[in-house]
């Protein structure tokens, strides 16, 4: 197996950082790569005022998963948890050791390549590893890196590749983060990373998160979840300002519900029901046990009291998994969205997208239905409020 081991201080992991990562794994045929954060570098110790290291782990993290290959790239956090300063042999030793039949890469920037004769063990580090080197501009620089290659061949018996990156995303980390404090920069960022970043106050951003922007809301709503799970709320937004316009609904609060209705869908059933207890939600026994529609609850919950939203968005959100009697106009664009957007893809989906455009009314049976039908097959227990939905609408259709 090949292994790319790509160190930094992620100090914030970025957009190079990412297109690097991608190119590399195909150019170098990676099976798997493994980000790992440092510690304490021992040729600079980090810029005044930067996160600690529990938040470059973490938005190291939500960076690899935007690259939405779960099954390859992971985040080793070893050299957060080893004591004292991290030198990359030590880490190389222990990717040694771990994985002793596997062709191991340590990816650097180019002027990682140009310094490392003076790192610490610079030949064994070569030993351990073979060297992928990114070419960061145009210019001279891929000629001057391949002769610092040559040099390392010759010194150490180094495997070296330079990698001449054709659609690389030039950053300066430095001069993202001070963006990042005169409130620009997310452009730099995946929007999951820069939702991190508010939602933390991290570089000196200190936004008030009751009163975000759509792009700052989306971002923190996407910095809440897996990656996975991105598309769908992107679907959600756009399917509910499409049904908004429609039928004549308010289209930015649909937006925002849309943005925020699967905020908490990942919690653990634990945190769930912390935040419910925090903001007083009473729940059901059914509710209590299930995570699934415990989201609804908390995601209601944070959209009001974390982002400051309006009763409308949190009650559309707080009754889009089970609907319920009489719902508003909202509630309904909301949960029909979450059920037929874009990227839903089940028997009867098109005519059900069909009926949402005609009749509205008649769509939220449809799906109630449905969904009924589908829980009853799969044995799982029907929630009185959505059978109360489906009962309140065949009373008054009907009528
Ligand atoms: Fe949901
Ligand atoms: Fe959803």
């Amino acid at each position: 197996m090949k292994i790319g081991i790509y160190g930094g201080t992620f100090n914030p992991p970025h957009l190079g950082h990412m297109t690097s990562a991608r190119l590399a794994m195909e150019m170098l045929g990676l099976d798997r790569l493994l980000f790992v954060p440092a510690a304490i570098p021992p040729h600079k110790a980090l810029p005044e005022g930067s996160p600690s290291p529990e938040d470059r782990l973490a938005m190291t993290v939500i960076a690899a998963d935007s690259l939405l290959l779960r099954d390859k790239v992971a985040v080793d956090d070893l050299e957060l948890r080893r004591e004292g300063k991290s030198f990359t042999v030590d880490t190389l030793r222990q990717f040694r050791e771990e994985y002793p039949g596997d062709e191991l890469w340590f990816l650097m920037g180019s002027d990682m390549l140009f310094s490392l004769p003076e790192w610490h063990l610079p030949e064994e580090i070569c030993a351990l590893a073979g060297l992928a080197a990114f070419a960061r501009s145009e210019g001279d620089e891929p000629e001057r890196m391949e002769v610092q290659a040559e040099r390392m061949r010759a010194d150490y018996g180094a495997r070296v590749t330079v990698l001449r990156l054709p659609e690389v995303v030039e950053v300066s980390s430095t001069r993202l983060r001070a963006q990042l404090a005169g409130g620009e920069g997310a452009e730099f960022l995946p929007p999951s990373v820069y939702g991190y970043i508010l939602r933390m106050g991290l570089y000196g951003t200190h936004k008030d998160l009751r009163h975000l922007t759509d792009a700052e809301l989306r971002a923190c709503s996407l910095s809440m979840v897996y990656a996975k799970r991105h598309a769908h709320i992107l679907g959600v937004e756009e399917e509910a300002v499409r049904l908004a316009r429609r039928w004549g609904a308010d289209e930015e609060l649909a937006r925002r519900a849309g943005i925020l209705h699967d905020c908490t869908k990942y919690l653990e059933l634990e945190q769930q029901l912390q935040i419910c207890d925090e903001y007083g939600i009473v729940l059901d026994d059914l509710e209590r046990i299930s995570v699934k529609l415990l989201h609804s609850k908390t995601g209601a919950a944070l959209a009001r009291h974390l982002y400051g939203q309006p009763e409308e968005i949190c009650q559309a959100i707080f009754w889009h998994t089970t609907g319920k009697a009489d719902m508003t106009r909202l509630e309904k664009i909301i949960y029909l969205a979450d059920y037929m957007e874009p990227n839903r893809d089940f028997p009867g989906v098109e005519e059900l997208r069909k009926l949402c455009y005609e009749d509205l009314d008649a769509a939220l049976q449809m799906g109630l239905e449905m969904s009924i039908e589908e829980l009853r097959e799969r044995g799982v227990p029907i929630h009185r409020n959505t059978q109360g939905a489906l009962d309140w609408l065949l009373e008054h259709r009907k009528g």
